[in-house]
């Protein structure tokens, strides 16, 4: 049976918590909880991560279409954290379905929903069915759908049949300035993609690089309105 942990109170006690006091607490009470990694700035959570707890169970979807600089980045830290990296993939029968009636760009005439839902949403579906608890690297200041968030919330993406998942966010207080100040301090590797204009790193059909004054979200499924921005990881 997960644990029932009071999720207000943990809420209101961490409030100004700092990433790393908060995923220690996550550790302390979700000790069966999954770690999220999607090659980009969350590095900074695995960072944490590895110093509080020996063998975190690190998951990234692997979409297929991340860019080469990502799957390098991802081999980088696997090794520089010796990590035990669950790589997930979609399932091959419905991808080729998809692929083979519509092709390897569907998401830019029929929207992301379609292709995300393959390639990331059933995947993980099935992987956190083994989990309690799962953390992202989420922040307030990522998008107007992303303003609500809590740090420890349950699921509305994942929770159903077999219970509750908790869902923690240790980065949701977190503006991205403090991020980036943390992982230059620390010297904790980063993708490169970042240093060519890649604010927000995800496929690489689905993603550019931003210019000047651009919000970081801007770059992410830029043929779609900004409320539709979201891949269905994250709902609350
Ligand atoms: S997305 O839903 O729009 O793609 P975003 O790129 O902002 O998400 O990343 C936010 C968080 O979603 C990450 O910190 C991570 O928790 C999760 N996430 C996104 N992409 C992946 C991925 N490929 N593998 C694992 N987690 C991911
Ligand atoms: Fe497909 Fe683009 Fe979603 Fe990646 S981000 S799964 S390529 S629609």
């Amino acid at each position: 049976m997960p644990p029932h942990v009071d999720l207000n109170g943990l809420n209101a006690r961490l409030a100004d918590a700092s990433p790393r006091e908060i995923l220690a607490c996550a550790f302390e009470n979700w000790p069966n909880c999954a770690l999220s990694f999607s090659g980009a700035e969350d590095v900074l959570l695995l960072h944490h991560a590895s110093k509080l707890r020996a063998n975190v169970r690190v998951f990234t979807l692997d979409t297929g279409r991340l860019h080469p600089q990502t799957y390098r980045f991802i081999e980088q830290v696997r090794e520089a954290y010796d990590l035990k990296l669950d790589m997930l993939h979609p399932d091959a029968e419905r991808l080729q379905r998809l692929v083979s009636e519509k092709g390897l760009y569907s998401f830019y005439r029929d929207g992301h929903e379609e292709c995300c839902g393959i390639r990331k949403i059933e995947p993980m579906r099935r992987h956190l069915t083994g989990f309690d608890a799962w953390i992202s690297g989420i922040r307030r200041d990522q998008s107007p759908t992303r303003r609500e968030i809590d740090v420890f919330e349950i699921d509305g993406s994942f929770s159903g049949a077999s219970g509750r998942l908790i869902k923690i966010n240790p980065l949701a207080n977190q503006s991205s300035d403090e991020v980036w100040n943390q992982i230059r301090m620390l010297e904790i590797p980063y993708n490169p993609l970042h240093d060519q204009g890649f604010a927000s790193i995800g496929c690489e059909p689905c993603t550019r690089p931003t210019g000047p004054g651009q919000h970081e979200r801007e770059g992410r499924w830029w043929w779609e309105e900004a409320t539709l921005k979201e891949c269905g990881l994250h709902k609350k």
